[in-house]
């Protein structure tokens, strides 16, 4: 994990004090000037923390918002696999951001994330709404040895962390639409759309971006039927960062299993947790109406549908209705 910023630093040096701290400390502490502590003040407090001063005594910390910061990121997540953390105020989109650090040489592992994004991407050339502060939307960017075919396992992956997630922290039973959208009783809580850079045999990088509405009050119209969050869900609000730490560790212990076993590894626990399967789902596809029965997925991550005729068919991408989810 590369060092922390100056404000983080300092965040971190007035949560480990009880009473005030004084600059004179602080930039002594840090080797910083006491201009850049001042700065940092200044920029935690913008950040939302409530920072006391008094003259000749310094600061003390009494309170930190559901601040999204590679310092509040890490309490707790020792070992991870994560390298880097980027957390932005505002992007343009968090997966925009990692695809051009990666080619900037980005490491593996690196995370961005942010509270807000200006233009949020969904699956399907879709906008992803991504307002300030209510929820979690970050990219992470991964190298894996592996071929073009083998990354959807990744996408699959990523939704399997979420569900797991949500519902080691909440208790709420969310599963998994294929190919990754997580839902609660039936409405959308969370969507991944997984980008890469590839030649025909191998591939450069994986980023894949995780967009989880947590403290969303209200959605516009045309998606308040099928759209939720945790806050809607449990009738509380959630810390952004716990919700993301959660999702790192579940998928550390997957990327283990998917890097050492492949796909494969993952599909028993996915299609466990698939909302998919089992139901009578449909789709368009190359011009024709394919509607059956999804009944498993394969080693690369495509649903298995059987149809009226008794053919079973392989569908890959795309949109596919399920029955019974989001008022289908
Ligand atoms: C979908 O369901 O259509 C996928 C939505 C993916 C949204 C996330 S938010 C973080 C990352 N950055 C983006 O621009 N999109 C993904």
């Amino acid at each position: 994990m590369e060092s922390m910023d100056t404000k983080e630093k300092v965040l971190r040096a007035l949560k480990e004090t009880d009473g005030y701290l004084s600059g004179e400390v602080l930039s002594r502490q840090l080797g910083i000037s006491r201009a850049a502590v001042w700065k940092a003040i200044s920029s935690l407090r913008e950040m939302g923390c409530r920072i006391d001063s008094v003259t000749h005594r310094g600061y003390r910390l009494l309170g930190i918002p559901d601040l999204l910061t590679g310092e509040a990121l890490l309490e707790g997540l020792e070992d991870t696999f994560v390298t880097r953390i980027c957390a932005m105020k505002q992007v343009d989109s968090t997966n925009n951001e990692a695809k051009r650090q990666a080619q900037l040489g980005a490491p593996a592992g690196s995370l961005f994330v942010a509270e807000e994004q200006t233009g949020g991407k969904g699956r399907l050339g879709r906008q992803w709404s991504s307002p300030s502060g209510t929820g979690l939307w970050c990219s992470l960017l991964l190298r894996p040895k592996a071929v073009p075919e083998q990354v959807t396992g990744l996408t699959l992956l990523a939704g399997l962390a979420v569900a797991r997630s949500i519902r080691a922290l909440t208790g709420l039973n969310a599963q998994i639409k294929w190919p990754n959208d997580v839902v609660v009783e039936g409405r959308k809580l969370c969507g991944i759309l997984t980008e890469m850079a590839a030649e025909m045999e191998s591939v450069e990088y994986v980023v894949v971006g995780v967009g989880i509405n947590v403290n969303t009050q209200s959605f516009p119209e045309e998606i308040a039927k099928k759209a939720t969050s945790l806050l809607l869900e449990t009738g509380k609000s959630w810390r952004r960062v716990q919700v993301l730490r959660q999702f790192l560790l579940e998928t550390q212990a997957l990327l283990g299993e998917w890097e050492s076993q492949g796909t494969a590894a993952l599909l028993p626990a996915y299609t466990a947790d698939c909302v998919t399967i089992g139901r009578q789902v449909s789709t368009h596809r190359g011009g024709r109406f394919l509607t059956g029965k999804a009944e498993g997925i394969t080693d690369t991550g495509e649903l298995l549908v059987r149809l009226a005729n008794g053919s079973l068919e392989t569908i890959n991408s795309g949109e596919v209705s399920v029955q019974g989810i989001y008022g289908e």
